[in-house]
C-alpha cells in the first residue's frame, strides 16, 4: 500500500479563500493525483493531510544512558534460535515451514504468520484461496489484484468475472474447483511479483497443492507456469507454453499432477484475439476431465 502523500485539503483550502487561484490550484492538485497514481499510490493511509510546509518542532533531547550494570558472565554459551537472530527468512525456511504443515487450515495460519515475503507488509491482508477443499481441478493464477486484496478472496475482479464464464463454459464453477495465486499477497500497484518474492511463496504453493491433492493444475499465465515448470521449460513465453499439458513433481504425491498452461484471463481482457487459443485450451481441459471420468 502506498500512501498518498499530495497535501490535499491545504491547497483546496488556499483555493477557496483566493478564487483566481481556484481554478490554477485545482489543476495542480490533479495533476499531482494524476502523478500519484501513475506511480502506484492506490490507498490513502493517512486519516488526517499533512501540511508539509510546516517546519516540524525539534525532536526532544534523547536522555543520557543509564550506565549499563556489569553484565554477569555467561552461563552457558547456547546458539540463539535462528529466528531469534533476525536472520533473514529466506525459501528454506519458508519449505521447512510450509512442509510442517498437516492441513489446509494450518497452512493459512502459517502463512498469516510468515514474514518471510515484503509483500504483506504492503498488502492489506492475506489472500489464500477460493473454491473447495478437495478439488480435482487447481487454477493457479498470478498474485491478487486490489479488490482481491480488499475481499481476501481470489479472483473477484475483472479477470475473476472471466474466469468465472470461462469455468462455467466447460461446466466448472468454483464449488468444484480451487482458485490460488502464485503468491498471496496483492504486490503495490499491482506490479508483477519479483522472482524472489515468487521462490519465497512457492513452497507454500506446491505445499497447497499437496494438501487438496488435485488431478489436474492449471496454469494460468506465465508467472504461474515459470513458477510451476522447470526452468528450461518455464522460461518460454506463455504463448509457446499454453495448449500443452506438463507432468509436475509435488512433495508427497504419489504421481505427477497433469498441468495444462494457458492465457490469464487479465491478459484475455488486454488481447481478446487471444480468447480464440484460450477456448481450445478450455476444451483440451474439458476433454481431459472427461476421459479421466472427472467431470461432474
Ligand atoms: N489476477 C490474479 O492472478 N489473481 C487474482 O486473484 C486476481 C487477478
Amino acid at each position: 500500500m502506498h500512501a498518498l502523500k499530495v497535501d490535499v485539503n491545504v491547497s483546496i483550502g488556499a483555493a477557496c479563500v483566493n478564487p483566481v487561484l481556484s481554478h490554477y490550484l485545482y489543476m495542480e492538485v490533479l495533476s499531482a493525483l494524476r502523478l500519484q497514481l501513475e506511480w502506484g499510490v492506490d490507498e490513502i493511509l493517512l486519516a488526517e493531510a499533512q501540511n508539509r510546509n510546516i517546519a516540524r518542532p525539534e525532536p526532544e533531547p534523547e536522555p543520557e544512558p543509564e550506565p549499563a550494570p556489569l553484565a554477569p558472565p555467561p552461563l552457558a554459551t547456547k546458539p540463539a534460535p535462528r529466528r531469534a537472530a533476525l536472520l533473514p527468512i529466506g525459501p528454506q525456511d519458508a519449505v521447512e515451514i510450509a512442509d510442517a504443515c498437516n492441513s489446509l487450515e494450518e497452512l493459512r495460519v502459517a502463512l498469516q504468520n510468515f514474514t518471510g515475503c515484503a509483500l504483506r507488509d504492503t498488502a492489506t491482508q492475506l489472500v489464500f484461496a477460493d473454491g473447495v477443499d478437495d478439488a480435482r481441478v487447481v487454477l493457479i493464477g498470478e498474485a491478487p489484484g486490489a479488490e482481491e486484496d480488499r475481499a481476501g478472496k481470489p479472483f473477484i475482479g475483472p479477470a475473476g468475472q472471466l474466469l468465472d464464464k470461462m469455468l462455467a463454459s466447460i461446466g466448472l464453477d468454483r464449488t468444484k474447483v480451487r482458485i490460488i495465486n502464485t503468491v498471496p499477497w496483492r504486490p503495490p500497484g499491482n506490479r508483477a511479483p519479483t522472482d524472489n518474492e515468487i521462490a519465497v511463496c512457492l513452497p507454500f504453493l506446491r505445499r497447497h497443492i499437496a494438501l487438496v491433492k488435485p488431478e489436474c493444475l492449471v496454469l494460468l499465465g506465465a508467472v504461474a507456469a515459470k513458477a510451476m515448470l522447470p526452468p528450461q521449460t518455464g522460461n518460454a513465453g506463455i504463448g509457446r507454453l499454453r495448449g500443452k499439458w506438463y507432468d509436475i513433481e509435488i512433495a508427497g504425491l504419489a504421481q505427477p499432477v497433469s498441468s495444462l498452461a494457458t492465457y490469464h484471463p487479465a491478459y484475455l481482457l488486454r488481447m481478446p484475439t487471444a480468447k480464440r487459443d484460450s477456448w481450445h485450451d478450455l476444451l483440451a481441459l474439458r476433454h481431459w476431465l472427461e476421459s479421466q471420468a472427472l467431470m461432474f
